[in-house]
């Protein structure tokens, strides 16, 4: 007897999975991570403490001691905070309580892929509206994208990923005024100015969502962490969504070891913000329009030459991001600020590059 095909759902038919190759190279500047590992004190009291637990059961469900941490951390109430496998799930978990058929996410584009993925994923409809060149959304923009899809959910990143730009706060202020569920994905803002993060927006707007993640500023993107701020109306509704015992022990002990060692961090961030501005002033020194970031990578313009300039990085052993279908970043490359070694090799490797064309 003939067994009936199942091909994969109908909405999910056009979409392409997540792609940021893990190609061998020296230098690996595309996925901006931290060129740091954790400090050597904090690995220790996670292995200390990994001997200590009883891996044969269950995690703790609720994750309360990390939860505490991150609310001691942030002054913000623990029945507001949710935590989960890196903020992608924190996304997954938001799209399958708030998203759904029925309901509409809206993006500016471009900005990061997964947002809009996730929210497929979880069988929400997408809209998207194009940002400016420069990056920013205009008023109008934003008020027409916002007439045409009334969207359930907005989502804005802010500082942007691949752009490095702040989110304009009057603009998130906009949406709070218009939307039921307004989304800020903060996973760079700990390299960007003093008092860039919009949480200060909590208070007043029980309809505000902030994302974060421990794989960026916090050097540790093996271990997937990510948490979001909101009303405690909006996290009850997130347990309905996940799995059972979603946040395993390891991770949660890890988490709290790292909330004990935050300041490690501090010296990490200012020299991977300086390694930035080297970047940036490297590539503008080259002739190239690198953008302004407050992020830990930089998009910079190279034209028609883009796949010529990221194939010829690639074979001297350097990695960067390219975007090579997009019609919007595909005359861009965007590169991770990493160690001092890492930004001279990838000046030296540009040059190499620039001077056989
Ligand atoms: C804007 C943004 N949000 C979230 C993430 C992913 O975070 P996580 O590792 O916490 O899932 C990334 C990773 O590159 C990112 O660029």
């Amino acid at each position: 007897m003939d067994r009936p095909a199942l091909g994969v759902r109908s909405d999910l038919a056009d979409l392409a999975p997540y792609i940021s190759p893990q190609l061998p190279a020296k230098v690996r500047l595309n996925t901006n991570e931290s060129p740091y590992p954790p400090s050597r004190e904090m690995l220790e009291e996670v292995e200390q403490g990994l001997r200590a637990e009883a891996l044969n059961r269950y995690p703790e469900r609720d994750a309360l001691v990390l939860t505490d941490g991150l609310a001691a951390r942030t002054g913000w109430s623990r029945d507001g905070i949710w935590i989960a496998n890196g903020s992608n799930e924190v996304f997954l978990h938001l799209f399958l309580a708030f998203g759904g058929p029925e309901r509409t996410c809206l993006t500016f584009e471009p900005t990061y892929s997964l947002h809009s993925n996730i929210a497929r994923i979880a069988g929400t409809m997408t809209a998207s509206a194009p940002r400016a060149r420069t990056w920013d959304i205009p008023d109008g923009t934003l008020e027409g994208a916002l007439d045409e899809h009334r969207p359930d959910i907005v989502l804005f990143c802010s500082p942007n990923n691949p752009t490095g730009l702040l989110e304009s706060r009057s603009a998130v202020e906009i949406a709070l005024q218009r939307v039921p569920i307004v989304v800020v994905d903060e996973a760079y803002i700990e390299f960007a100015r003093d008092g860039s993060s919009l949480s200060e927006l909590l208070d007043d707007h029980p309809n505000l969502v902030i994302v974060n993640t421990f794989s960026k500023a916090w050097s540790l993107a093996g271990v997937r962490l990510g948490y979001l701020l909101a009303d405690p109306a909006i996290v009850e509704e997130l347990y309905r969504v996940r799995l059972p015992y979603h946040l395993s022990t390891f991770t949660q002990l890890v988490g709290n070891a790292a909330l004990r060692h935050e300041d490690d961090g501090a010296q990490r961030i200012a020299a991977i913000v300086g390694e930035r501005e080297r970047i940036t002033q490297g590539l503008s020194d080259r002739g190239f329009e690198p953008y302004p970031s407050e992020a830990n990578f930089v998009l910079f313009e190279v034209g028609d030459r883009a796949q010529t300039i990221w194939k010829g990085l690639l074979e001297r052993g350097v990695l960067v991001r390219n975007y090579p279908s997009s019609p919007v970043l595909g005359t861009t490359l965007r590169v991770t600020a990493g160690l001092a070694d890492e930004t001279d090799a990838f000046l030296e490797a540009l040059d190499e590059v620039l001077e056989g064309m």
